[in-house]
């Protein structure tokens, strides 16, 4: 592919920073703007391509900023984002502004500039979906709502949420982009707008646009405010982490590298019209599984006892119970599929924490 003039917003982060790399090291001119003007993760950049990567540092809000970026621009990776549900539940405010005040804005300039954007790859997130897809043994597939009140006091809970038409006991299956997306979280709701405003713009504008509807991705320079991240923490210090419900509440962990390629091979394939896709391993993980991991995998990388998650039974009212995500959707189109285990990716991602976290050894 001849090399192309790259904007990717939001590119000093976890995902960013990877593909601010990638991009590179591809031939391709990268201007990344970001509220950061530092890469969280320098060593994905190539010393040899460093002088092909360009920092902005700003908001994508700023008109005028954003405006001339685009213009020199082919294609838009639109990564920027506010993220986390936590963070969302604290300062609804703060994040409708940033994540839907930042989409208009790039709307606005799509609409009023001439540029010669051809293709948007939009980072958003399966939790989109709410509580997704499950089995009921008598209605067959259902849809449950997600689970805001929950007498934890039962004997023997069924934590899993009840079916929406019979009330037993259900199953969660994958969730193909197909789902109606029923999430209500603060941030769920700003993927959904983010979505919606980029969808229409788009195919007004006869711009591609591949939406990327992430699962919990992990690598290398993930932010210090990923409840996954407080994993690492709690591991390396020792401590047991506590989980909710009976732990084993599922999350699909993919590794920053796959989402890498899935990126690049969108691109490559230049893909028409509108597009979604689930960008996630396939694989649901029950939470005190991954926990188990991390610890055993911090352990030996310190020659120590692992200290393995405790439960306490406690509910947080709209929480996900599963998160079972169909993949193979991105796999047919671009025959991509994972590469990275679970295993493999805590171990790099143990081993990155340490280098940064960790004890000083003297050699
Ligand atoms: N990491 C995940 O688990 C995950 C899961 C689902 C979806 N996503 C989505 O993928 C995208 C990238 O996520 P990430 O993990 O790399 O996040 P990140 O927090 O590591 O990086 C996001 C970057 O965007 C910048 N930013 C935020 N708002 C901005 C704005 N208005 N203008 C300029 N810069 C801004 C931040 O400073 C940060 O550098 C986000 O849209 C996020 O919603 C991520």
């Amino acid at each position: 592919m001849s090399s192309k003039t790259v904007l990717i917003t939001g590119g000093t982060g976890l995902i960013g920073s990877h593909l601010s790399g990638a991009l590179g090291l591809r031939g391709h001119d990268v201007k990344v703007l970001s509220r950061s003007s530092r890469f969280s993760v320098p060593e994905a950049i190539d010393k040899n391509v460093e002088s092909r990567i360009e920092i902005i540092a700003g908001d994508i809000i700023d008109h005028e900023v954003l405006e001339e970026l685009v213009n020199q621009a082919d294609i838009i990776f639109y990564k920027a984002a506010s993220v986390g549900a936590a963070g969302a539940v604290e300062n609804a405010k703060e994040f409708v502004q940033s994540n839907l005040g930042a989409t208009a804005n790039l709307v606005d300039v799509l609409r009023s500039s001439k540029h010669h954007v051809k293709d948007i790859i939009l980072g958003s997130s399966i939790s989109v979906y709410g509580e997704g897809m499950y089995s009921c043994p008598k209605c067959g597939p259902v849809r449950p709502p997600l689970r805001y009140q929950l007498d934890t006091s039962v004997p023997e809970l069924d934590w899993n949420p009840p079916c929406p038409q019979c009330q037993g006991h259900i199953i969660p299956t994958d969730t193909t982009e197909e789902a109606a997306p029923l999430g209500e979280s603060t941030y769920a709701v700003t993927k959904k707008a983010q979505e919606e405003l980029m969808i229409g713009t788009c195919r007004l504008l006869g711009i591609n646009l591949s939406v990327f509807r992430y699962s919990t991705v992990l690598g290398a320079g993930q932010s210090w405010h990923n409840p996954f991240t407080r994993f690492l923490e709690l591991a390396l210090a020792g401590e047991a982490p506590v989980l909710h419900e009976d732990g084993r509440q599922s999350r699909d962990f993919t590794f920053v590298e796959d989402v890498v390629a899935a990126n690049l091979a969108v691109m490559d394939k230049q893909l028409q019209g509108v597009n979604t896709f689930n960008v996630c391993s396939g694989v649901s993980t029950p939470l005190v599984d991954f926990a188990t991991c991390i610890a055993t995998e911090m352990a030996q990388a310190l020659h120590t006892e692992p200290s393995f998650p405790t439960i306490d039974g406690k509910f947080t009212p709209g929480d996900v119970r599963h998160c079972h995500t169909d993949c193979a959707k991105i796999a047919s189109l671009i025959g991509l599929k994972p590469q990275r285990s679970l295993d493999i990716g805590v171990a790099h991602l143990v081993e990155w924490f340490v280098r940064k976290k960790g004890p000083v050894r003297n050699c």
